[in-house]
């Protein structure tokens, strides 16, 4: 029997086991072969992976089982905005999980209480009135919450029961729970899970004259992200903003803005909507805000924020205390360490660098906001591009067939985004030796 047959064996028999103990075998190249196998064999194959076992992470940095060593610019999907494993966000977890780990939302607990009063305090700083939270576990149930709040809003609040149409942009993503589902203008998305819920509408994005066409008396919120992350990374015009903010407040309806990607000074503002200049009355977060533990959180402005009643919207695990100790963390991190105004630098670096990229290779554009970048090859190759860059020891993602995205924690330090930019140039000068 030859290494890789007995590896083979070795991986079937613990699969078969279901013994799911990868740590058991000291060499890595069969834990790497059994991570695959029990992930190929028992999880239900909703996504597609990089073949990488990542085992450990630092800063921007990620280790595979092998020990070798990425730059990590899917940066968990833009979750490592303080990077990976940040010391103060570890030690505030060990902390918490040694104290209190859950409570369920029937007892106050001191994490949540202080949370809420740091986000309020950002979105009160960028304008918004008197704001109060709901906290979830994720966008999507941040999303969720807040149709849920805007319908009930405009029904309840202002007796409007014929105010329940939900307007949303085409090439947006909201998630994946049948509202948000709803609400994601994309039907790659949608396709396999009709009948959606009712009730929801699409509009051009960056068209504020199609907007004001769909707006009507029926419209309880219109939703929007102030860059559309998953439909390209595509930054929204600050006067398509500024236009849905105009027409929604003069028409009854209300506004969220989507911030669950580009929040939490990605972009090189707090939230990515005040470099418009405007203020929503609802924002959904989520991603980066737990340092790598499930949160989300609504944010509602006053008046929206009378949508909700005790009994209204609940959540077992929402604002539970160690996701909001890790959060907690995250915002004093962010504000310790200048990571929001040091993200328009940076981001200003990587764009110029994807910029002579994509002035080099002749490919489409660089485009993008801050530390939340992408690259348009113009042509159908990001997944091969993804593949070399990976060998080239660079981790991004294909956002589309044509589209590179690049999420690199807040953290990344200028060499380090040098060192990207040299690893793509590398991956992009082999993909044109391939052609
Ligand atoms: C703008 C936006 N909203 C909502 C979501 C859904 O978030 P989650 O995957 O945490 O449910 C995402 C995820 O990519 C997103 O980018």
């Amino acid at each position: 029997m030859d290494a890789e047959e007995r590896k083979g064996t070795f991986a079937q028999e613990l699969t078969d086991a279901g013994a799911g103990d990868a740590s058991i075998s000291a060499d890595s190249s069969v834990r790497e072969l059994l991570v695959r196998t029990m992930s190929d064999q028992y999880l239900l194959p909703t996504y597609t992976r990089q073949p990488l076992v990542l085992v450990r992470g630092e800063g921007a940095q990620v280790w595979d089982v092998n020990g070798r060593v990425y730059l990590d610019f899917v940066g968990g999907i833009a979750v490592a905005l303080v990077g990976h494993c940040h010391p103060q966000v570890v030690s505030a977890v060990q902390q918490q999980a040694a104290e209190l780990i859950h409570t369920s939302n029937l007892f106050y607990t001191e994490p949540a209480a202080r949370l809420a009063a740091r986000l309020a305090q950002q979105a009160q700083r960028a304008g918004l009135k008197q704001p109060r939270l709901f906290f979830a576990n994720s966008g999507t149930e941040a999303v969720e919450a807040a149709l849920k709040l805007a319908r009930r809003f405009a029904a309840v609040v202002k007796g409007e029961p014929g105010r329940y149409e939900i307007i949303s942009a085409l090439g947006s993503f909201h998630g994946r729970t049948m509202g948000a589902l709803a609400a994601t203008g994309q039907e790659k998305y949608q396709r396999d899970f009709r009948p959606l819920p009712e009730g929801f509408r699409y509009v051009p994005y960056n068209d504020a004259a199609a907007l004001g066409r769909a707006i009507s008396e029926k419209t309880a919120a219109v939703i929007l992200e102030a860059v559309q992350g998953e439909g390209g990374v595509r930054p929204a015009d600050p006067g398509y903003l500024q236009a849905a903010r105009r027409l929604t407040r003069e028409r009854g309806a209300l506004l969220i803005l989507d911030e669950v990607q580009t929040g939490l000074g990605r972009t090189g503002s707090f939230f990515a909507f005040e470099q418009a200049g405007i203020q929503p009355d609802l924002i959904c977060l989520a991603k980066g805000l737990g340092g790598g533990l499930p949160i989300g959180a609504l944010i509602a402005a006053a008046p929206a924020s009378q949508g909700f009643a005790p009994g209204s919207h609940a959540s077992t695990f929402g604002g539970n205390p160690l996701a909001c100790r890790a959060a907690l963390a995250v915002l004093d991190v962010l504000e310790q360490e200048q990571l929001v105004k040091a993200a328009q630098a940076k981001g200003e670096r990587l764009y110029q660098g994807l910029a002579a990229l994509a002035q080099r290779f002749g490919l489409a554009q660089a485009r993008g906001v801050g530390l939340m970048q992408a690259l348009d090859l113009g042509t159908e190759a990001a997944a091969q591009v993804v593949d070399l860059a990976r060998e080239e020891g660079l981790l991004v993602n294909a956002v589309s067939p044509t589209t590179l995205r690049l999420l690199p924690p807040l953290v990344t330090s200028s060499e380090q985004i040098q060192e990207a930019l040299g690893a793509l140039e590398r991956a992009l000068t082999r993909w044109r030796s391939s052609l």
